[in-house]
């Protein structure tokens, strides 16, 4: 198989280049761009006012102003990222503007054109998701010092003061820590086939250590993310329109496309880095509830294009589980068992986190509040449109069912 070739025989590094992964930073994008040259600067200033001209309600009528530019003169990957980011923003603010149920259905074309171009040419949906607002969207302050929160920033944000800057960079360091791993997957999948169980347990224990590592990172964000303000304020910049009630239809982009497009919101749900191990570990998704598994395959349509092809490229690699199960090697199940139950504990710490900033904030609105004009069933949504606890429960459970038990 070609495929399988790629994943055996090639370097590790040509297999990162290809697949646009970075071997320290994973998924996500190193050293972001943050100016854009003229004309297309105009974005980056509406961009990144965003907080004050929705504060005096003048960000629709800067959009409404803007002439529309040809994306021609966007050449390279990371300014078109740049450009995208910029213009996912000003999309989100554009329809949700004060968050305060005046919503717009119609995203004018002087904006919705080059997105709507620029976005085909990378492969991804015209709205906000995860590798725009995460993984491309942040920068370091003292270029020469450590990727810490501390040293820091995020390119963009929305009202809701440093609630942005928080969920943005907890997520982004929660891929980072992660992500460390996807260096070793190239060597543990070749471990695989050629039954080298010294090296693979190696890897597996290195691939664990990296996931207890997100774990840490992910407790962090009760010290950035206050859950009142992501619950009613930036919860709504990152919704979309997929089965959303305020814009039953979708989304029209005017000049585009004729009629109403719909689009889930930005989640990490869209992040590649869970579904990565998922696959490496033999976690199949897909045996658990239908929804679930829908949900998680559809949201391979928000990842940039090369990061779902090194999905699928994973998926037709040896597989390591049943190379584990194949051995009576108590060691190695145990090294296998470590990985999966760091994603087990992953996933129950986030339920954790989705009862602290989304059931709880729902369960305390007022009857007759602006935000509380969602009917409830909105409310526990989270902003990718799932009716969070239900599918969240079931995708921890069955990760668990994937734990080697032996007989
Ligand atoms: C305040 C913090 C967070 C909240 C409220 C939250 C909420 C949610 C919700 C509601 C979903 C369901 C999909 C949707 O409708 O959007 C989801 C899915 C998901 N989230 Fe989060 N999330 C948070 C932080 C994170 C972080 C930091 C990560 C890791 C980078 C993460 C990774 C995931 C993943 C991978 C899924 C898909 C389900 C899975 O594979 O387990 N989340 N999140």
């Amino acid at each position: 198989m070609e495929d399988d070739g790629i994943l055996l025989m090639e370097s590790p590094q040509r297999i990162f280049e290809k697949y646009h992964i970075d071997e320290e930073m994973g998924f996500a994008l190193p050293n972001p761009l943050e100016k854009l040259p003229p004309p297309y600067d105009e974005w980056i200033s509406i961009a990144k006012n965003l907080p004050e001209l929705i504060k005096k309600n003048e960000l629709r009528k800067k959009v409404d102003e803007l002439k529309i530019l040809s994306i021609d003169g966007l050449s390279g990957h990371k300014l078109q990222r740049l450009a995208r980011l910029a213009l996912g923003y000003i999309t989100m603010a554009y329809v949700w503007n004060q968050g305060d149920g005046d919503v717009r259905k119609v995203l004018p074309q002087n904006i919705a054109i080059p997105y709507c171009e620029l976005s085909e040419k990378l492969g991804l949906p015209p709205i906000l998701v995860y590798a725009d607002c995460v993984l491309a969207n942040w920068k370091k302050k003292d270029p020469n010092g450590p990727m810490t929160y501390e040293n820091m920033d995020i390119l963009f944000w929305f009202p809701g003061g440093d609630c942005s800057k928080g969920f943005f960079l907890v997520s982004l360091l929660v891929e980072l820590a992660a992500a460390s791993a996807i260096k070793v997957i190239p060597n543990l999948l070749k471990a695989v086939k050629n039954q080298d169980e010294v090296t693979l347990k190696k890897a597996l224990h290195y691939i664990a250590s990296c996931l207890h590592r997100a774990h840490k990172e992910f407790e962090e964000v009760h010290k950035h993310v206050d859950p009142s303000t992501f619950f009613k304020v930036l919860r709504i910049y990152l919704s979309g329109w997929k089965g959303n009630s305020k814009l039953p239809e979708g989304l029209k982009y005017e000049g585009f496309w004729e009629n109403p497009k719909e689009f889930a919101g930005g989640s990490a749900a869209q992040s590649s880095i869970f579904q990565c191990f998922d696959i490496l570990l033999g976690i199949q998704q897909c045996s658990g509830e239908e929804f679930a598994a829908e949900f998680l395959q559809e949201m391979r349509n928000y990842m940039p294009p090369a990061h779902r092809d090194f999905l699928l490229l994973l998926k037709s690699g040896p597989s390591v589980r049943e190379f584990v199960r194949s051995r009576d090697d108590v060691e190695l199940k145990a090294d296998y068992n470590e990985c999966v139950k760091a994603m087990v504990s992953l996933r129950k710490y986030h339920l954790k986190i989705v009862a602290k900033y989304i059931v709880i904030p729902a369960s305390q609105q007022p009857k007759n509040n602006q935000a509380s004009e969602e009917s409830s069933e909105q409310k526990n949504k989270g902003t990718g449109g799932t009716n969070a606890m239900d599918f969240l429960k079931s995708v921890r459970t069955t990760t668990e069912k994937f734990l080697l038990i032996d007989h």
